[in-house]
């Protein structure tokens, strides 16, 4: 039997579920339930990523304990779905023992292929991406999604060699056009890639920061956040042995929007043949929910909770709206009148 594996990314937990994440999980669902209508074996996967300075930050904040704040503010994530009926095969938690241990063997096997060194390093970092920014990249000096002055950063750590990847992942990109969609996207990775790739940082001294999956090779240190969380789409299988691994992968088509292009596109394809494993099937890039003309996100202060629009208009009318409104790849915009308009039309 054919078998369709669809993911969403694993949301933060430093902020409330709102609207851009409904659409990317309602989407997945759409599209989970309409390859099931084709007959295939599907696998619909969502989830958090709860570990990183970020989380770190917004728990201290709230003067929580972190793992007491993760647990809350997952719940949150778990609970909503079904709310809007989403029917999600699984739902993985980064802080998931399996999950933490996969990390590990996965690290392992990277460190073993020769791909993992120790050196220093100083760069540009946004901790609202939770990641490293080269100059060309930073928007006026500013992270081009947060719109903030990233933070310079100077510490020995774990570097993955991903720039010995670089000429076979624009290789990979070139021979499978439907790799990355819509073409757009497709295009603006092999543009990134025109530029020497640079290795990726993947760990922080534990003096920093203590949240994360401790490195197997030096419990010094803690595992980067998207070195990670990336790991989710196969620990959810349970890879390596897992039933679920043997049967989904690589058949998964991850699902996200533009924000997170280069980790998926970039960092995850190049951890995955590190490591020895297969490419996934596809990535599906859209754009960004935008209310007057800024990006819809908890930093701008400008989010619309979907519970509150699902008991003001209905649930097939609020997906339906999510669905129809947003040309898929571009941004769209969100009003209530659009809303009003769609639905009584
Ligand atoms: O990036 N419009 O988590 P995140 C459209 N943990 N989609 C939006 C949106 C908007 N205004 N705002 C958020 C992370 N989204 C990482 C991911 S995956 C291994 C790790 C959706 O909580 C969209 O899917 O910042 C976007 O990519 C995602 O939420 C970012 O969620
Ligand atoms: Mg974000």
């Amino acid at each position: 039997m054919e078998t369709f594996y669809i993911t969403t990314p694993i949301y933060y937990v430093n902020a409330d579920p709102h609207l851009g994440h409904a659409y990317t999980t309602i989407m997945a669902d759409s599209m989970s339930r309409f390859h099931k209508m084709l007959g295939k074996d599907t696998f619909f996967l969502t989830g958090t990523d709860e570990h990183g300075d970020k989380i770190a930050e917004s728990a201290k904040k709230n003067g929580e304990g972190v793992r007491d704040y993760a647990d809350r503010v997952s719940r949150k994530f778990y609970e909503l779905w079904p709310e809007l009926g989403v029917e999600n095969d699984s739902f993985i938690r980064t802080t998931d023992p399996e999950h933490v241990e996969c990390v590990q063997r996965f690290l392992q096997l990277v460190y073993d292929q020769g791909d993992i060194y120790f050196g220093e390093y100083g760069g540009y970092y946004c901790f609202g991406c939770e990641r490293f920014f080269t100059e060309k990249e930073l928007d006026s000096g500013n992270c081009p999604d947060h719109q903030e002055p990233p933070e310079f950063i100077q510490e020995n750590n774990y570097f993955f060699r991903m720039s010995r990847y670089q000429e076979w992942l624009r290789d990979y990109i070139q021979q499978n056009p439907g790799f990355i969609q819509p073409e757009g996207y497709r295009k603006e990775v092999l543009a990134m890639l025109r530029d020497p790739l640079e290795d990726l940082c993947i760990s922080r001294p534990k003096s920093r920061l203590q949240w994360g999956v401790e490195l197997p090779f030096d419990s010094g240190y803690v595992t980067y956040v998207w070195f990670d969380a990336l790991i989710n789409y196969i620990s959810a299988l349970g890879w390596p042995e897992g039933e679920k691994y043997s049967r989904y992968w690589p058949a998964a088509h991850h699902l996200v929007a533009k924000d997170i292009l280069k980790p998926h596109a970039v960092f995850w394809p190049t951890m995955l043949r590190s490591a020895g494993l297969p490419i996934y099937q596809g990535l599906r890039v859209h754009g960004y929910w935008k209310v007057q003309e800024e990006k819809m996100s908890k930093s701008m202060g400008n989010v619309v909770s979907p519970l509150q629009l699902r008991s003001s208009y209905g649930l097939d009318g609020f997906r339906f709206f999510l669905l129809r409104e947003m040309q898929f790849g571009h941004d769209g915009n969100f009003s209530e009148e659009g809303l009003i308009n769609r639905f009584n039309s």
